[in-house]
């Protein structure tokens, strides 16, 4: 199955997505994931994307849709995949459509993880990141354990660069800007499924699971 989670910065997407995949043994494939790997490495990538990440913006199309065509090629999503932070415009999703078709694949299923602006300004500034193993945790909503430590893994956590007030304005409104195109895009497909995202984390995992497992039934009728 083919899944996007939508949804603004801070919707829970990387959060859910996580656990998703290892519920239903997907890989969960996240752009900001891969490309703040590449700034970490000091790829060429990785330097041309990290100033635009930096200021909230997004980085070039032609950059984001490369790295995700070499990364949906890969074999361990040939089954198929959860999708995190793309497509994020609507030149992305018929990018991605495009290489998706010349496979003899599509989209299955989208879903918009709808979350107020209060809710995700709240999570965004209190969000705590594994160094080692890139699980989130939150200062209040999901505290870890041990102060600074991963639950999972003992790693460091850490605040990422572009958590800051005003990066996360900025990331909010992009986002304004492109999701509605994206959203018509994909409910004119038939594929869009609207699920409220505010409420806490275990309860919104349970409303996904159950979308998805409805929408892999229906396939197999
Ligand atoms: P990216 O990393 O994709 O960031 P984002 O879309 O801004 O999304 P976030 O990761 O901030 O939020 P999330 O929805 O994953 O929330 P999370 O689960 O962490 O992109 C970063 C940058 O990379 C972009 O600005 C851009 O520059 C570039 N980029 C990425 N993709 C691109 C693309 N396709 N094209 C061009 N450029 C691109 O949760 C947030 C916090 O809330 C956590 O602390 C978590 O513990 C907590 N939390 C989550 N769910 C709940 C809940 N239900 N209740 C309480 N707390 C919760």
């Amino acid at each position: 199955m083919r899944i996007i989670l939508l949804g603004p910065p801070g919707a829970g997407k990387g959060t859910q997505a996580k656990t998703l995949a290892e519920e239903i043994r997907l890989p969960h494939i996240s752009t900001g994931d891969l490309l703040r790997k590449n700034v970490s490495l000091n790829t060429d990538l990785g330097k041309q994307a990290q100033d635009y990440m930096n200021k909230g913006a997004l980085v070039p199309d032609e950059l984001v849709n490369q790295m995700m065509i070499d990364r949906i090629s890969q074999d361990d999503a040939q089954a198929g995949f959860i999708l995190d932070g793309y497509p994020r415009n609507l030149a992305q999703a018929e990018i991605l459509d495009k290489a998706l078709v010349a496979r003899g694949k599509q989209i299955d299923l989208v879903i918009y993880l709808d979350t107020s602006e209060a809710v995700v300004i709240q999570r965004l500034s209190g969000r705590l990141v594994c160094k080692k193993c890139g699980a989130n945790f939150h200062s209040t909503n999901m505290p870890p354990k041990k102060t600074g430590i991963c639950d999972n893994c003992g790693g460091a956590l850490y605040q990422r660069s572009d958590d800051t007030e005003a990066t996360i304005r900025k990331r909010l409104q992009v986002y304004r800007n492109e999701c509605s195109p994206l959203i018509k895009y994909y409910q004119e497909k038939g594929k869009l499924q609207r699920l409220v995202a505010d409420g806490e984390a275990r309860k919104v995992l349970v409303d996904i699971v159950g979308l998805v497992r409805k929408h892999h039934d229906s396939l197999k009728v």
